[in-house]
């Protein structure tokens, strides 16, 4: 049942990425600065030997991204933004201790604020909700419905429904992953995959390495099921440093690893392949398995689709977590989890905490699948989500004071914007409540303060009606510092 090889599948990305990614690195690296000229499109393609289609596709895509504009009759211009990145934190490779986390009251806040309708919606990674194919699954809700009249009505018992799982074991294919049908079980959302692995591998008292800052549900969640972590600070370029996490292991006893390796939530970043393998390798050596979060992965602003590192994983150690909550309904609560060597323990647990997860969801999705309708999705929600990540990016740079860093995420919809010191982002937090605007404050993305001048944005929610809010708060954050 476990086929885990690797399959090595084209990586390469598209020409005129590539040609836009060596204009980016100019502008990172000071030889272009905001507000200069960029080579025409003829100089471009003579300097680089590539098509005048190739620059004009690149330039259309730094366009989209906010990093260059067009000036009618004057050409391309570096943007004026382009903020810092937030600080690498420092990690004392001694000093890293188990810690028990408490429950926290903001987090609860945090998420109910995503049923207050009069918020602007900053705060909660939700999905834009123009942007879920409703009518489409509502249609397929209803004809699946109709046609198994007996089994959507039946439950869905572990695995769950087989044309599902055959289509996630497809669309798997794409992040380097040879999985079967019969490797998957279908989960009520991310959350719960991520729920039955920490069930099936830590016992209450057991030690987890997480890198932070994290989706904060999941500290609540490893909370209460009495797990300690090992917090280690992640690099907002890079993700999870191996050799953190292998002295780590090498100083406590571990019984597992947790990463959300793509589109990180909050970061936005995807740790690079090498670093997935090395993470791999370090865990393996000390017989420490991973529970990798992929929930974002379908997310990528490029063509590229970046890989799982459970890719890399030939023995079945890595537990592999996702869901459609991002990219398709998050209300229907329509997860999955692969298990690797864990798979029956897995499946147990999904039997004994609620039987099965939703049948007619199952069967929607599943026929949004065949019909090639996911696809077609992906690829107009990427690059919407691209632009509104960017353009709120643009406006923070405009409307934050001018020691404010921002990530530069590749995929996803959250923005981590670190404020100047001085800024408590839970103060920020109610001042932003008390003017219908909705955040999620840096406090509740670890057990430590290392985040307590930091805040994570849904930038999925950016619109012209939105923009406001945004301006309001670089507003609010010049008050408290
Ligand atoms: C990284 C990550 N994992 C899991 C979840 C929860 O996913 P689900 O709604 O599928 O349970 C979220 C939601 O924000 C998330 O950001």
């Amino acid at each position: 049942m476990l086929k885990q090889d690797s399959l090595k599948i084209s990586k390469k990305p598209p020409l005129y990425e590539s040609v836009a990614s060596r204009i980016v690195g100019l502008v990172d690296e000071g030889t272009f600065h905001p507000g200069d000229k960029v080579p025409s499109i003829r100089q471009l393609s003579q300097q680089f030997n590539v098509s005048i289609n190739t620059v004009k596709m690149a330039y259309g895509f730094l366009e989209d991204r906010r990093v260059i504009e067009s000036r009618p009759q004057s050409g391309y211009y570096v943007k004026a933004r382009l903020t810092g990145i937030p600080k690498e934190p420092q990690v004392d490779n001694q000093r890293l201790n188990p810690s028990e986390i408490t429950s926290s009251d903001i987090v609860i806040q945090v998420m109910g604020d995503v049923m207050n309708h009069n918020l602007i919606q900053f705060g909660a990674a939700i999905p834009d909700p123009d942007l879920i194919p409703v009518d489409k699954l509502n249609r397929m809700l209803s004809t699946e419905s109709r046609r198994f009249k007996e089994e959507s009505t039946g439950y869905a018992m572990p695995p769950g429904n087989v044309k599902l799982r055959t289509q996630i074991a497809r669309l798997m294919m794409r992040a380097g992953c040879t999985l079967t049908p019969d490797d998957i079980i279908i989960t009520n959302g991310a959350t719960e995959a991520v729920f039955l692995a920490l069930r099936t591998l830590c016992k209450p008292g057991d030690t987890l390495i997480i890198g932070t800052p994290i989706y904060f549900n999941f500290l609540q969640l490893i909370q209460s099921l009495g797990i300690r972590v090992l917090e280690i600070p992640m690099s907002p370029v890079d993700g999870i440093n191996p050799d953190a996490v292998e002295s780590a292991v090498e100083q406590h006893k571990v019984q597992a690893c947790m990463v959300i390796s793509n589109f990180n939530n909050p970061l936005g970043n995807c740790m690079p392949d090498k670093q997935k393998q090395r993470l791999l390798d370090v865990l393996k050596k000390h017989g420490v398995p991973l529970i990798e979060d992929d929930i974002n992965g379908d997310l990528s602003f490029s063509a590229q689709r970046p890989s799982v590192t459970k890719s890399f994983d030939t023995k079945g150690d890595v537990i592999l977590c996702s869901s459609f909550s991002k990219t398709l309904a998050p209300g229907y609560r329509l997860g999955w989890i692969a298990p690797g060597r864990y798979f029956d323990a897995v499946k147990r647990q999904k039997l004994v905490t609620n039987i099965a997860s939703p049948t007619p969801t199952q069967l929607a999705i599943a026929e949004f699948f065949i019909s090639g309708g996911y696809e077609h999705h992906l690829r107009s929600i990427r690059k919407i989500y691209a632009k509104k990540v960017a353009q709120m990016a643009d406006a923070i740079a405009n409307h934050f004071p001018k020691e404010t860093r921002i990530t530069r995420p590749q995929g996803g919809f959250t923005l981590w914007v670190e404020l100047p010191e001085k800024a408590d982002s839970l103060k920020l937090y109610n001042m932003a409540h008390s003017k219908g605007i909705s955040i999620a404050p840096g406090h509740i993305f670890s057990t430590t303060d290392n985040f307590r001048h930091h805040i994570r944005l849904n930038a999925a929610l950016w619109s012209d009606k939105t923009k406001w809010a945004v301006e309001e708060l670089g507003k609010m954050v010049s008050e408290i510092v």
